[in-house]
């Protein structure tokens, strides 16, 4: 299926100030966790994007009603009336199978589409399985249907093997509902977790620790409607900071939360650039090599892998040799291809990749794999000699809210080229 492309001019020195939008990983189990009440959200700063419109689609099929307009969305979970997310909506975005626990939690059973696995990996969910058969839901899987149930939703003691973001939020949002009280151990301490933990306890849910390894959910009975903004997406903040320094050029990213966005600082200090806090804003300024530094992709708040991608590209021209090891997913590294192809030196090494420092990229023709390899080759292609035709731009809107329009203020010259039907 052909995609969007974009045309990009390089060498183009960006400098001026962008404005985060609301992060889409924060959105999306926010969005789900809607479900769990009778009344009315309305969660502002939400990010217009395909992933998002995605989600509105699987809340309207289960009959919420909803309405978005200016980032602001208004979800009515009064007149749900579904229980099953078919194949087509689930290829659609993955992250659906996050009303799996609302809807458990509202509605005692559902019937979602497996997820198809996605460009970076398999993305399994027997960690998802594991916590919320402690909860007392039986899981049948049969035609590549998911079918859970639980007649009563009980609180467990739950240990993940792997400290799952998906998996953490979906036992999150089924507990919430559940007699008595719920531990999840080794629970993934992302800042999006801390924003649900937040969005649940405004509707009335009696949830602790969100952030730490240790949450603890006391059931309630029932959860109303509230209001919400959304954290800033510090993945989009990080890629603009990078945007910075691979184009020689001085940006100011305005609503960001530092402390998310502090390993991603750590590492652009540690390779020389000049990178500057004030309050909810922070500012990179660079001129020439970054030197080269080592990369390893741990749950939070080690290195996010969701940056590996972008890092990756800011090191095929630092000074020196780096390794990158993407410890998260088992197949994180398709944009390698891509960026060997504008001359970057990089060789693979099972988890680990080599990157030799190049003086410089070249512009060709690359294609978009996945969301955040989309990314990593639009800053490439920023930075790169002479002109890049980068394919496949669906996958980037999945993830960056306005981009072109952040990028032209910034002095990008770029231009998207629509499918022809
Ligand atoms: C969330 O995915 C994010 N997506 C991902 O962002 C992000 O990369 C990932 O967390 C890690 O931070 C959303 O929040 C919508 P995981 P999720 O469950 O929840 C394995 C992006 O680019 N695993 O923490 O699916 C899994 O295969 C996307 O915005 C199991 O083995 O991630 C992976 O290797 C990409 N069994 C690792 O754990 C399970 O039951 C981490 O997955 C669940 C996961």
């Amino acid at each position: 299926m052909t995609m969007d492309r974009y045309v990009i001019t390089g060498k183009q020195r960006l400098e001026g100030r962008v404005r985060t939008s609301g992060a889409k990983n924060a959105a999306l189990p926010l969005m789900a966790a809607t479900i769990l009440s009778e009344g009315k959200t309305v969660l502002q700063g939400v990010p217009r994007l395909s992933d998002i419109m995605h989600m509105i689609g699987v809340l309207n099929k289960l009959g919420c009603q909803t309405e978005f307009k200016d980032n602001e969305l208004v979800i009515d979970s009064s007149t749900l009336n579904g229980s099953t997310v078919d194949e087509e909506l689930m290829r659609k975005m993955r992250g659906s199978n996050l009303v799996l626990g609302p809807m458990i939690a509202r509605n005692g059973r559902v019937k979602i589409s497996r997820p198809g696995g996605c460009a970076i990996g398999t993305r399994p969910m027997d960690q998802h399985f594991k916590g919320l058969k402690e909860l007392g839901v039986t899981i049948q899987e049969r035609h590549g249907y998911i079918e859970a149930a639980a007649k009563k939703l009980k609180g467990g003691e739950i240990y993940l093997d792997i400290p799952s973001v998906g998996a953490t939020e979906n036992i999150m949002t089924a507990a919430v509902l559940a007699e008595g009280t719920t531990m999840i151990r080794n629970a993934a301490r992302e800042p999006e977790i801390v924003d649900l933990q937040n969005l649940l306890n405004k509707m009335g849910a009696k949830v602790r620790g969100a952030g730490t390894h240790i949450i603890r959910i006391d059931g309630v009975k029932k959860l109303n409607g509230t209001e919400h903004a959304v954290i800033p997406d510090r993945i989009e903040a990080g890629t603009h900071l990078i945007a910075a320094v691979m184009t020689g050029g001085d940006i100011t990213v305005e609503n960001v939360i530092p402390e998310h966005i502090s390993p991603v600082i750590a590492k652009l200090r540690q390779g020389g650039a000049e990178v500057t806090v004030n309050g909810e804003s922070a500012r990179v300024r660079h001129k020439g090599k970054l030197k080269a530094f080592d990369i390893k992709t741990l749950p939070y708040p080690g290195f996010p892998t969701d940056m590996q991608p972008q890092f990756m590209a800011l090191l095929t021209m630092a000074e020196g040799t780096s390794i990158v090891t993407e410890t998260i997913f088992e197949n994180r590294f398709q944009h390698v291809a891509e960026l060997t192809r504008m001359g970057a030196k990089i060789t693979i090494e099972g988890r680990a990749a080599i990157i030799c420092g190049v003086p410089t990229l070249e512009g060709a023709f690359v294609e978009a794999t996945d969301l955040r390899a989309g990314a990593a080759l639009f800053l490439s292609a920023l930075a790169a000699e002479e002109g890049t035709v980068l394919e496949g731009v669906d996958h980037i809107d999945r993830g960056y809210e306005n981009l072109e329009e952040k990028y032209r203020a910034l002095g990008a010259k770029l231009q998207r080229v629509v499918k022809q039907p």
